[in-house]
């Protein structure tokens, strides 16, 4: 409907029909106008394939869903780094969403990694808001491309599934500007999503159906969201608060109960009008952003999805380490080799809740090795059972198997059912039945190499020196199998590189005393220490550190370059560099950027991530990388002034393979324009001494017409530098005259 129908609409519409527009009508239909000619919108999940269940399902059905192509989950496709692949993923999502009536695919998630044991991690793409954002907006944009809306969910701070609907997740601004909302900030100002959807959970005591800083002062009025905002199912608790707080479309419908309460609160005039007409319109306009459903003619082209599905799931396992070289599998190396664990036979390639697909077609990596491994001998023991319950007959032939060959293959995870919406996880190890496999198998092999089925991250330092070899290789979607076989047989490189750290241990984990939280509260106590901004501030050593992942060559980094043009805000950092593949075979690197503020008035990490490129580089050859940093890269949310802010002074400039492996490093110095800090008596010595201008008017008040200014005495200034303005002051015996320096701050500052 466009703006001109709409308002013919919002004329012709009584009070009742407005209401009931602004909940389901079935649990995946939001209601139309039937008297206008508005159909019904179907929306449905999920991130990583279309579950689309039997239309007269009264309920959540998870069983019951159409067939669909399961791509890799957003774990492994997070560690893909690559918006590009992101894009065409999103956009065979939206074919086949499209194909089957679907205007809303309910994806992607874009909550950041607080802790490993969130039990929807597979669903989430990072620890880190940047490359959460960058490849969501590529889903998003890939999703709507094909004519079908996205959805960027959960908004906000659902960062766990204990006691999702009701616990209170408390954050300070600061940390949720910089590390909870930035995502979803990235994605509407770059992909401009049809809707996001508010989280179960509330946010500082109030649910974020209902949370009018979130819902208008946040996501509408400073980030220009213009979509629909739809609740999580069932996320409503007072249908008339979330109207009133911005919330358009309630999910599922409640059978007319809802309306009735929005239509008495209107009548009752505890809401607007205005408000009223605000969410039908948005509601009304959707249709035209997303289609109705038209369908189009023939098979959404599966064949090719699953090609795509195996690329990305090839391109999103992450090589943590290599030793001896032993992958790819090298035939004159030994020819003989035992393919040992049930997962091998029996992937387990996505994890469970309302983004479970019913995938088309499922490979196996043992099929795929048979198929494929001409010059190999390959044997197969399952090894172990994906119960967990201990099977020593399984375990000795598996042991018997692996010492008769050359390379063993041992597939280690999570059993079907660990990580599922719904459940956080107790711990992140591997069951035991297989760590006791692996055990045994080592006391007999040399060459192992663990092909790793997760989505959160598990623990690797407890077992990881039986292993010569690690491949992660993620919840890899119905294609998982074939991908892990390309990149075992060379026929693919790894370049996944991990988004989310691998600790020592869960206990390391910034979270770990504030997970999942007590009685209704969850604390974000690490604040913005979440991830790599947690383990970098303290050095702490981890088993693999985020945007780790190795290749099956080599990358050089030189040549770097960072200079400065503009001032604050407006300056942007250009950083160029040299990357060259100094290996035999072609590959792609992940370059990352990471800032550092050297000067900085408040905490800050000691690195963050700030862009990233993947470049493939052809054997021996090499290439010019370059970005821009822009104001924003450098800045942080000031709590006191409310706002970005960047600081003038230096800033360090990483370029490397991963958060701990920094090839170059360059500093760079930012100006500011002189700018009125917002000084008052309350602000101290020191920030008046360090302020563009009101620095040389203190100055100038303190002289000592005696001697020496006290303000180039050191000795002074360490001993009245901490001191607020207005205690010096009183201390001088009034020599400071507080107000005229305010009044000649106010006629010399600029405010930006
Ligand atoms: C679920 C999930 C959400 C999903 C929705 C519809 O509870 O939290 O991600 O899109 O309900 O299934």
């Amino acid at each position: 409907m466009g703006e001109a129908d709409i308002a013919r609409a919002l004329e012709s519409l009584t009070v009742e029909e407005k209401a009931a527009l602004l909940s389901g009508q079935s649990i995946w239909e939001a209601a139309g106008a039937q008297r206008l000619g508005v159909l019904p919108v179907t929306l449905t999940d999920g991130p990583h394939g279309l579950r689309m269940q039997d239309p007269d399902a009264q309920g959540f059905d998870l069983g019951a869903s159409a067939p669909a192509t399961c791509f890799p989950t957003a774990a492994a496709l997070g560690s893909s780094w690559d918006p590009g692949l992101l894009t065409r993923i999103g956009q065979a999502l939206g074919a086949e969403a499209r194909a089957a009536g679907v205007s809303v695919l309910l994806g992607p998630g874009v909550n950041i990694k607080r802790s490993p044991l969130c039990g929807r991690n597979f669903e989430y793409l990072s620890e880190d808001p940047v490359v959460a954002g960058r490849l969501g907006a590529a889903l998003v944009r890939g999703i709507q491309d094909a004519g079908v809306g996205a959805c960027a969910k959960h908004f906000a701070a659902n960062n766990q599934e204990t006691d999702r609907m009701r616990v209170s997740a408390e954050v300070d601004e600061r940390t949720l500007r910089e590390v909870y909302l930035p995502a979803f900030e990235h994605i509407v100002g770059v992909a401009r999503p049809c809707t996001v959807m508010a989280a179960y959970n509330r946010v500082n005591g109030v649910h974020a159906a209902q949370h009018r800083w979130l819902l208008t002062t946040v996501l509408r009025e400073e980030w220009g969201f213009g979509g629909v905002v739809v609740s999580d199912w069932c996320a409503v608790t007072d249908p008339v608060a979330a109207l009133a707080a911005g919330l358009d479309l309630e999910m599922p419908g409640t059978g007319g109960s809802s309306a009735e309460r929005i239509v008495a609160a209107v009548r009752a005039g505890q809401v607007t009008q205005a408000a009223l007409d605000q969410a039908v319109a948005r509601v009304l306009a959707l249709p035209g952003r997303t289609g109705t459903g038209e369908r189009p003619a023939g098979e959404p082209g599966w064949p090719e999805h699953h090609g795509l599905a195996r690329l990305a799931a090839a391109e999103s396992a992450v090589l943590l380490k290599n030793e001896g070289a032993i992958l790819p599998l090298d035939p004159a190396r030994g020819t003989r080799v035992a393919v040992i664990g049930e997962l091998a036979r029996t992937p387990v390639f996505q994890g469970g809740g309302s983004s479970q697909v019913n995938a088309i077609r499922v490979d196996n990596v043992l099929d795929a090795l048979t198929a494929a491994s001409e010059r190999l001998v390959l044997s197969f023991e399952p090894g172990y059972t994906l119960s967990g319950q201990d099977d020593g007959t399984l375990r000795a032939e598996a042991v018997s198997a692996a010492a008769a060959a050359d390379t063993v293959l041992l597939f280690l995870g999570l059993p079907p059912g660990a990580e599922t919406e719904g459940t956080d996880r107790a711990d992140i190890t591997l069951p035991g039945n297989q760590l006791r496999l692996l055990q045994e198998v080592a006391e007999v092999s040399q060459r192992v190499v663990v092909v790793l089925a997760n989505g959160g991250v598990v623990e690797v330092a407890s077992w990881e020196e039986n292993a010569a070899v690690i491949l992660e290789g993620w919840l890899g979607g119905q294609a998982g199998g074939a991908a892990i076989a390309d990149l075992l047989l060379g026929r693919a490189n790894p370049c996944g590189r991990l988004a989310e750290t691998i600790p020592l241990c869960l206990a390391d984990n910034p979270s770990y005393l504030n997970f999942p939280g007590s009685e209704g509260t969850v604390t974000y106590g690490e604040r913005l220490y979440v991830g790599y901004r947690y383990y970098d501030a303290k050095d702490l050593p981890v088993s693999y550190p985020f945007g780790h992942g190795l290749s099956y060559t080599t990358f050089a980094y030189s040549g770097l370059e960072a200079t400065v043009e503009g001032q604050g805000d407006d300056a942007a950092v250009h950083v160029r560099f040299t990357l060259a593949n100094t290996g035999a075979v072609a590959g792609k690197e992940v370059a990352q950027v990471y800032v550092r503020d050297l000067e900085s008035s408040v905490d800050r990490p000691v690195r963050e991530l700030r862009a990233f490129a993947k470049v493939e580089v052809a054997a021996g050859q090499s290439t010019s990388v370059e970005f821009t940093l822009r104001g924003r890269d450098l800045a942080f949310w000031s709590t006191a002034r409310g706002g970005w802010t960047v600081e003038a002074g230096d800033f360090e400039v990483s370029v490397g393979a991963s958060s701990r492996d920094l090839r170059l490093t360059a500093t760079v110095t930012v100006d500011m324009p002189p700018l009125a800090r917002g000084l008052t008596g309350e602000s101290t010595v020191s920030e008046w001494l360090a302020d563009p201008a009101g620095g040389p008017l203190l100055r100038h008040a303190m002289n000592n017409p005696d001697g020496p200014s006290r303000a180039a005495d050191p000795a002074v200034l360490e001993a009245i530098g901490p001191l607020p303005l207005s205690r010096l002051n009183t201390m001088s015996g009034g020599r400071i005259d507080i107000d005229g320096l305010l009044s000649q701050l106010a006629a010399t500052a600029v405010v930006p």
